[in-house]
């Protein structure tokens, strides 16, 4: 490989003497074509999503039989060019691909890990709006994350478990698999009679025909690929409204249908209440799906639907629930500021156990602190806003997190920080955020200068003691 390398540079430094390389820029300013770039430069998953694109729409139509674990696929996704481009990438691990277009275009490609490679032919101007069309089918794999828990197409004893973050959606969608790139989502999904398939948003249609249904979801806010699903199950379904009159249709594992009941049957209150705490609810619809996917272990706020790998209790759907705004409609930026997702939906869920009747706040708060105890446990030791990906689910940007934000309302008070919170909502829906942009937003709101604070709390290793 060294000597290709080597030639390469020497023929690029020659042709800088020569003068030939003259063609790079044509008279209209068009022709600076080049690669997009395979990622877009998140230090915690460098290959996650990719330059040069913004994808718009996702078209998800596929056919998936559990018994064979055999999916056949045809997904277009609609993008708009960020740069005038003679090669882009995609994100996909998916199985073997049959073709691939661009427009009505066949279009070359290869596959490097998770970077499907195209070369568009004509190429793509700058804000040139294009369809790219993969069909492929086999079996989607199962993602292994640096945490060791798993995620992509997950088959469970009747269907499949679909959860997506931080880096599952490739494993059965080609696309931008990072948060700053939201687009909408059609899903067309046809499995055996008699089980259901459940995506994100409003279900549109569902036709059986020869032994095969058909549903289609569609999912019509902004939504990151990380928080989509179509979880496919033998599943007892119950639509409801909450009192304000959104949707609600949640898909129920019989099995655990009794185990979970307390908990479905809140999630209209649980809407409702926070609601009121941080503005309305952001989606069109709402819902729950609860299935028996034991080696999953995990929850997670797919939006609209969020997915319970087993019975939830309360605290768990409040949890997932409050992500619908906060991770879902606001999101961050860089995976590293994890705990914008889970500080807030562990205080939501704190907050959610005060109002039904448990433990206050200022209690759970107390509890936590138990986590660290002593000064010297490692839980003070992983930095807030930098937990690695190891740590980014562990108990650090879940819990400090949620102890920060009961600690600022402390410091600025519930009239500024319940404003604080709604003004966040609102600020950054269906957008993406950082922490020094709500560093900058508690300080306008509260009139306070907290960088001393939020320093301690979120930027530094140890336990707090004054702030
Ligand atoms: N965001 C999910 C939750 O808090 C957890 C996702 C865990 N994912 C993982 N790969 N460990 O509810
Ligand atoms: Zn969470």
């Amino acid at each position: 490989k060294f000597p290709a390398l080597r030639g390469a540079a020497v023929v690029a430094g020659l042709s800088v003497l020569v003068g030939a390389q003259p063609a790079l820029a044509s008279p209209e300013g068009h022709g600076r074509y080049s690669a997009g770039a395979p990622g877009v430069g998140d230090s915690y998953f460098p290959d996650a999503g990719n330059g040069g694109l913004d994808v718009q729409h996702y078209d998800v139509g596929f056919s998936y039989d559990p018994a064979t674990r055999y999916m056949d696929a045809s997904t277009t996704l609609t993008a708009v060019a960020t740069q005038d481009l003679d090669q882009f990438d995609l994100d996909f691990r998916g199985p073997q691909i049959s073709s691939l277009t661009v427009g009505k275009h066949p279009a070359s490609f290869r596959r490097d890990g998770q970077e499907l490679v195209v070369t568009p032919r004509p190429k793509l101007k700058t804000g040139e709006r294009f369809t790219v069309t993969v069909k492929y089918a086999g079996t989607p794999p199962v993602i292994t994350d640096p945490d060791e828990s798993i995620e992509g197409w997950v088959p469970t004893d009747d269907g499949v478990f679909v959860p997506g973050e931080p880096q599952g959606s490739p494993a059965w969608l080609p696309g931008n698999d990072h948060p700053t790139d939201k687009a909408t989502f059609t899903f067309r999904a046809t499995v055996p009679e008699g089980l259901t398939a459940v995506g994100n948003g409003q279900l549109l249609s569902q036709k059986t025909s020869n032994g095969r249904t058909t549903f289609v979801w569609d999912s019509t806010e902004p939504m990151a690929t990380y928080l989509a699903t179509v979880t496919i199950g033998n599943f007892q379904v119950t639509q409801t409204r909450t009192p304000s009159g959104i949707p609600v249709y949640t898909a129920v594992d019989p099995r655990l249908a009794a185990q979970s009941a307390a908990a479905v049957a809140r999630i209209p209150d649980m809407i409702e209440y926070f609601s009121s705490l941080f503005g309305p609810y952001p989606f069109a619809s709402a819902g729950a799906i609860i299935d028996r996917a034991p080696n999953v272990g995990y929850a997670l706020e797919s939006q609209t639907k969020p997915i319970f790998s087993s019975a939830p209790g309360l605290g768990t759907m409040a949890h997932e629930i409050a992500h619908q705004w906060y991770g879902d409609s606001v999101s961050l930026s860089r995976w590293s500021d994890i705990w914008l997702n889970e500080g807030f939906a562990t205080y939501a869920q704190w907050l959610w156990t005060e109002h039904n009747g448990g433990a206050t706040t200022q209690q759970t708060f107390d509890g936590a602190s138990n986590y660290g105890r002593a000064a010297t446990s490692s839980f003070w030791q992983i930095v807030a806003t930098d937990p690695g990906t190891v740590d980014m689910f562990g108990n650090v940007p879940y819990n400090r997190g949620a102890m920060t934000l009961h600690a600022l309302r402390g410091k600025i008070g519930d009239a500024a920080f319940f404003r604080l919170l709604k003004d966040w909502a609102a600020t950054h829906k269906y957008g993406n955020t950082t922490t020094a942009e709500f560093v900058a937003q508690a300080q306008r709101v509260s009139g306070k200068d907290l960088k001393g604070f939020f320093d301690v709390w979120l930027y530094q290793k140890g336990k707090p003691t004054a702030w």
